[in-house]
């Protein structure tokens, strides 16, 4: 039995009370789906920046009535502290998720970026040790690793940042490890790395390459490659990344500020994604049709990606469920059922 699978068992006899924040959105919402699932009582916050009401709606159809009768929805904003200590009064496991994502955002509005990914922190992070929580867990990010040439990423060896963006996520760490060493409070930051899965936003200037190019694939719409196409990333089925969060959560022998690679140390260039989304779709048929348009680089953007997670795996005990590949089905066949226009994206 792994780990993951006995504090999910454990979790089933002894629920407890969690807070996510950004609940709403691509991250949060999975998080709340297999929260709900094992019958932990969620309260969730959002302002839906970026989220959406959708996303809660569909976890409301995967979940039974009593299940969804232990989710308490909080529209609210993390850069309001009040908001903070109301949506974390009384939780035992806070999962930090919101932030305004995506390198490209915070280089064209720096501001908007710094107030939820570093004020919105702050107020989490004090909210959070003024209600003692038992575990504090947040979404880091691998753009710390910023241009440090090292390649698998080890946590310990980080360069300077390459966007707004990433200061504020190290700014994040930063912090943390300031509230471990000031007031003795313990947090877990988890840096994703790319994660995709079912409920990812694929519309709008900042959408990931992957919800994006299922979606024009399946419209027959030109996909766009920044660069040559062989920039890699670790890509990282979210249902990897939603255990990392409950192991995290649940690793109280853990002191200090801690933070842990999330991904699969394995790395996939963008030509190979674009690929392998045109071959489950369209199986061979359309290699000489759908092809690439390929554009400059975009600024701010690493070359190559890849983690070490030799750490997570030791410290956590987390053992991925899902490579690219069946990831990759599961998330495809999520966006052929949903996309049929029924969703509302707004403007975002
Ligand atoms: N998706 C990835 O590949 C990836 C990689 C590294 C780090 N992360 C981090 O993971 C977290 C979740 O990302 P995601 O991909 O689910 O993005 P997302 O945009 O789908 O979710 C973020 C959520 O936070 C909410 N939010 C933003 N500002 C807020 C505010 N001021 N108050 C309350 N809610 C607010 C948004 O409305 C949204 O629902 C973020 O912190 C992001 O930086 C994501």
């Amino acid at each position: 039995m792994t780990r993951y699978e006995k504090i999910k068992a454990d979790l089933k006899v002894t629920p407890k009370t969690w807070l996510i924040t950004g609940v709403a959105g691509f991250i949060g919402s999975n998080l709340l789906e297999t929260l709900l699932k094992l019958d932990q009582t969620v309260v969730g916050l959002d302002n839906f920046a970026t989220g959406h009401q959708h996303n809660l709606d569909e976890v409301q159809t995967l979940v039974t009535k009593e299940q969804w009768a232990r989710f308490r929805f909080i529209e609210g904003d993390i850069r309001n502290l009040d908001d903070c200590r109301e949506a974390i009064k009384g939780t035992d496991y806070v999962l930090h998720q919101a932030a305004l994502g995506s390198v490209p955002r915070s280089i064209e509005d720096p501001i908007a970026t710094n107030q939820a990914n570093i004020n919105g922190f702050l107020n989490m992070l004090l909210a959070a040790k003024d209600e003692e929580v038992t575990s504090f867990t947040y979404a880091a990010s691998s753009s710390t690793y910023g241009d440090h040439p090292d390649l698998p990423k080890v946590e310990d060896k980080i360069g300077e940042p390459l966007s707004p963006y990433a200061v504020t996520k190290y700014v994040n760490e930063l912090y943390a490890s300031v509230f471990a060493r000031t007031y003795g409070f313990n947090t877990i930051g988890l840096r994703y790395f790319n994660v995709f899965g079912p409920r990812q936003d694929p519309k709008g200037a900042y959408a990931a390459v992957i919800p994006k190019w299922i979606m024009a694939m399946i419209n027959r719409d030109t996909v766009v490659i920044n660069g040559d196409g062989e920039t890699s990333r670790d890509f990282c089925f979210v249902d990897n990344t939603v255990q990392a969060n409950i192991l995290s959560a649940t690793a109280h022998e853990l002191k200090g500020a801690q933070v842990y690679n999330v991904a699969l140390n394995q790395r996939t260039s963008l030509n190979e994604i674009f690929r392998a989304i045109r071959t489950e779709l369209y199986g061979d048929k359309l290699d000489s049709v759908l092809t690439p348009e390929y554009k400059d680089f975009r600024s701010g953007d690493v070359r190559h990606s890849q983690a070490n997670i030799s750490k997570v795996v030791a410290q956590l005990g987390y053992c991925p469920t899902h490579d690219v590949e069946n990831g990759l089905r599961v998330t495809i066949s999520w966006y052929i059922n949903n996309l049929g226009g029924s969703l509302d994206y707004g403007a975002s």
